[in-house]
């Protein structure tokens, strides 16, 4: 039959769609900024015919509600990445956190850990062929509709037609919700003294013709503000924003050097503002691909001069990092963090690099501690720590002993913070700092 033909036959509305989602399935929703916004909507709204719904969802940005006191009843949230509308449900026991490495998710879903009864999705308009692009979130949300019993999605004219192995043919989904809402969108962040300063400093260990994974946030958005001088450089990452399109159209980033994929930005999803969006959409550049082949370490480390930079909530005097959570209480993920740490580690010439803030909380608390608080998730291990940078500097672990970290990270620790982790370094070690 004719892509047309069956694309009309599926079509119905997010009020329809949701009313084939059962008691007990359990549901995946697209990532981040590809979040199906009328059917979660419409999901939500139809709770009463549902009872025990587990909602499996990573970075949450749309409102939230299945996760709301009072859901209880209708939804179960078990998150793989907490956000700001999830945090409650999770640290108040009314959902659960499941830690996993952003690569490994889509063999949960594939290998029976947990098997998905719904995928609802989001994409492009199909092309001439019937084929609709993932657009700014491929990540886990083709993997869960290719395991899926059945597949829902949203097809938004809004949805930008990212290239590489990022496409799903009608004829594989089930519902067919037409929708044009403006895609979530993530603002830069501003930036102040602090990032300024981390920015340059991790632009002074870029070196020409790297590939870099940038995350989300001010950090990384200072560091491309600091690359303008740079050459040839590339990008294999988890996820771009707008400050990529900038330093593209100046051709600092033209991914000539790149050893894998060369040409190419690599990623998997998208977070920025519709400027992004236009830019990736149909633009060969681009090569979006599910994130268990852009995440896995054994394909990152093919990048020579494989760069990462992610951020972390507190460092211990070992190099033990914490990026996730506030002692035990959870404020977000591992996402792809050890991924791209293993893999720029393991590349020729790569750089694992943690970028901070000295402090945190308005600057009341040290990220730089003798111990992580009691309770706090090692997401990185103290193998595994490579660079950590500051405003005040950058301290180089790998291959450090527990002696020499520790008076490296003390170097670059807020000066008001110094004094305790000075004494805690002399009664250590017995030794003079
Ligand atoms: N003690 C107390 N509070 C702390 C803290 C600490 N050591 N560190 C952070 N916080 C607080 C902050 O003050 C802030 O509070 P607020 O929301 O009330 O302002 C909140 O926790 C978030 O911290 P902040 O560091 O400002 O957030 P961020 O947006 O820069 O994100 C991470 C930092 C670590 C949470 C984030 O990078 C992350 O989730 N990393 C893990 C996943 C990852 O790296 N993925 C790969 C890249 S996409």
């Amino acid at each position: 039959m004719n892509w047309k033909n069956i694309y009309k036959e599926k079509l119905v509305s997010a009020e329809e769609a949701v009313s084939k989602i059962k008691s007990n399935d359990r549901v995946v929703i697209a990532h981040a900024t590809g979040e199906p916004l009328n059917i979660v909507d419409a999901m939500v709204k139809n709770k009463e015919n549902y009872e025990n719904v587990e909602i499996v969802h990573m970075v949450a940005m749309g409102k939230g509600e299945y996760a709301k006191p009072g859901m209880e009843k209708h939804f179960h949230h078990n998150s793989l990445f907490v956000g700001a509308t999830t945090k409650d449900a999770v640290n108040s026991g009314r959902g659960d956190y499941t830690p996993c490495y952003f690569y490994e998710v889509p063999g949960l879903f594939r290998d029976g850990y947990l098997p998905v009864d719904v995928a609802i999705i989001q994409v492009s308009k199909p092309d001439k062929y019937g084929y609709c692009s993932f657009g700014v979130s491929n990540d886990y949300t083709k993997p869960a509709a290719e395991s899926a019993k059945l597949v829902i999605a949203e097809v938004n004219e809004n949805m930008p037609r990212t290239l590489g192995d990022s496409f799903i043919h009608v004829s594989d989904i089930d519902y067919i919700v037409e929708v044009s809402h403006p895609l979530i969108e993530l603002k830069p962040a501003k930036l102040g003294k602090v990032e300024k300063s981390i920015g340059k400093y991790c632009a002074s260990l870029i070196e020409d013709g790297s590939t870099l994974q940038l995350g989300i946030g001010a950090i990384p958005d200072a560091v491309l503000m600091f690359l303008k001088d740079k050459k040839d450089l590339g990008i294999h990452s988890e996820m771009i924003s707008d400050g990529v399109v900038d330093l593209v159209n100046s051709g600092v980033i033209n991914n000539s050097k790149k050893t894998l994929h060369p040409g190419k930005i690599v990623v998997t999803f998208l977070m920025g503002t519709r400027k992004l969006y236009d830019f990736v959409d149909d633009n060969p550049i681009i090569a979006s691909y599910p994130v268990d082949y852009v995440n896995d370490p054994r394909v990152i480390m093919q990048n020579y001069k494989m760069v990462s930079i992610n951020s972390c909530v507190q460092v211990d005097l070992m190099g033990q990092i914490c990026s996730e959570s506030i002692g035990l209480k959870q404020i977000s993920g591992v996402g792809g963090q050890v991924d791209f740490i293993r893999g720029a580690n393991m590349a020729k010439d790569g750089k694992a690099i943690i970028a901070i803030p000295s402090t945190a909380a308005k600057g009341k608390v040290s990220r730089i501690v003798p111990l992580l608080n009691t309770g706090a998730a090692v997401t990185t291990n103290r193998c595994d720590a490579d660079y950590v940078v500051t405003e005040y500097g950058i301290a180089h672990l790998k291959g450090k002993t527990l002696r020499e970290r520790a008076r490296a990270l003390i170097d670059i620790t807020h000066p008001d913070f110094r004094e305790p982790l000075i004494k805690e370094f002399e009664k250590r070690f017995n030794d003079k700092f």
